[in-house]
């Protein structure tokens, strides 16, 4: 690439950085939506890899899909793939997922696995990451890689989420969602209990993935088949402060929702509580709905600029979950349910990849009701200006 090119690119990318800061620094009720070339430049998606994905906590599943010893996921912080194993004594650690030999990735998606081997030349490791083996290498060398191990990256489990990441100066998961603990805490999500998690891949720019998650805006004309008929609007609120690491907004269920009320075995949560949902997103990419009776979430991991995967799931409460016995057929039509959610937003956020892309898109103003889609673009200001993020441990 020619001097003058990245010279270029660089112009572009400050003055996106600069129409962001404008967005950002609005009234939320002055905002406009971000400029189109956000989803479509790849010096952008180049610092987000840097700036958020290999620097923030992103969160990588649920603890109980991995509760057997040798149980494994992979994921991708920026560039850097992980993998993370739970180990003979239970623990649950992560590792980078490059052989130490001529630096093949080891692992691949999830599953079980005793010893690591590598699918090249066979160099073996345990799943507490230590070199155990590397067949036809000379003896004196054997001796030094005995004391190998592949690099640790940082992990933390929050609530039964497992969080991730490669910046060594990140003040803990713990400490970071300090202020949504209380909000989240009534509803004892750790109990949560895993039914369903895959992974999928969908073309389109990860930010437009996110914003469409976070809005309730358009839940009563993309879902009004599935959730958008039990979505009152004007039930939403939000926080008033505005927060670093996350954002949320809560809203009341139609008590007629198929999904959404507290079991009559629950006795943690009272009156107008048993019909609330809570919606966060952890930035940059981690979102769920947590009700009273059920858990669902996405998070992603951006694969390049048009391509987002994206690890789903659904929990159920523990009473919820108990009183399957004698319906077993929950399970499959409440994933059914969200695949049709799932596959109506899927439309959306691919639709919008290519039209973001168009010559005479321009953005528009935000409604009241994508007030975080504003908390996620001072998100983007803040840890996108490199200055700002230097001056920031969090
Ligand atoms: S690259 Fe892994 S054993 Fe050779
Ligand atoms: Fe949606």
């Amino acid at each position: 690439m020619s001097r003058g090119h990245l010279v270029k690119e660089d112009i572009r990318t400050s003055r996106l950085l600069k129409q962001i800061s404008k967005i950002a620094k609005s009234p939320v009720l002055e905002a406009s939506a971000m400029p189109p070339q956000v989803y479509h430049s790849e010096d952008f998606f180049k610092l987000e890899k840097e700036q958020l994905f290999a620097r923030d906590w992103i969160c990588v599943g649920r603890e109980d899909n991995t509760r057997a010893p040798g149980d494994f996921l992979t994921w991708k912080l920026g560039d850097q793939p992980i993998f993370a194993i739970r180990g003979e004594d239970s623990t649950l650690r992560a590792f980078s997922n490059v052989c130490l030999h001529r630096m093949m990735p080891l692992l691949e998606g999830t599953g079980n696995s005793k010893t690591i081997v590598c699918p090249y030349h066979a160099w073996t490791y345990g799943n507490d990451g230590s070199l155990r083996n590397a067949p036809l290498i000379e003896k004196k060398v054997q001796a030094h890689l005995k004391r190998k191990r592949l690099p640790r990256i940082r992990l933390e489990i929050w609530k039964g989420w497992i969080y991730v990441t490669l910046n060594k100066d990140a003040k803990s998961v713990a400490s970071q969602l300090e202020k949504l603990e209380p909000v989240v805490s009534p509803y004892q999500m750790e109990n949560y209990v895993s039914v369903v998690h895959r992974d999928y891949t969908w073309q389109t720019n990860w930010k437009l993935l996110v914003e469409n998650f976070m809005e309730g805006y358009h839940l009563p004309v993309v879902h009004n088949k599935t959730v958008g008929r039990w979505f009152p609007s004007k039930k939403t609120k939000f926080p008033r402060q505005r927060c670093n690491s996350f954002t949320y907004q809560t809203f009341i269920k139609d008590e007629t929702a198929l999904y959404g009320g507290a079991h009559k075995k629950n006795k943690k949560l009272r009156g107008i509580q048993r019909h609330t949902s809570i919606m966060p997103t952890i930035f940059p990419s981690h979102m769920y709905v947590l009700a009273p009776d059920h858990l669902w979430y996405l998070t992603l991991n951006p694969i390049n600029l048009g391509e987002v995967k994206i690890r789903f799931g659904l929990s159920l409460a523990p009473e919820v979950n108990q009183s399957l016995k004698n319906n077993s057929s929950f399970v499959s039509d409440m994933d059914d349910f969200f695949e049709k959610v799932n596959a109506e937003d899927k439309k959306i956020v691919e639709a919008l990849f290519e039209s973001t892309s168009s010559l005479l898109a321009a953005p528009g103003p935000l409604s009241w009701l994508e007030r975080e889609i504003h908390d996620f673009i001072v998100y983007l200001s803040k840890r996108l200006n490199r200055r700002t993020f230097e001056g920031s441990n969090q």
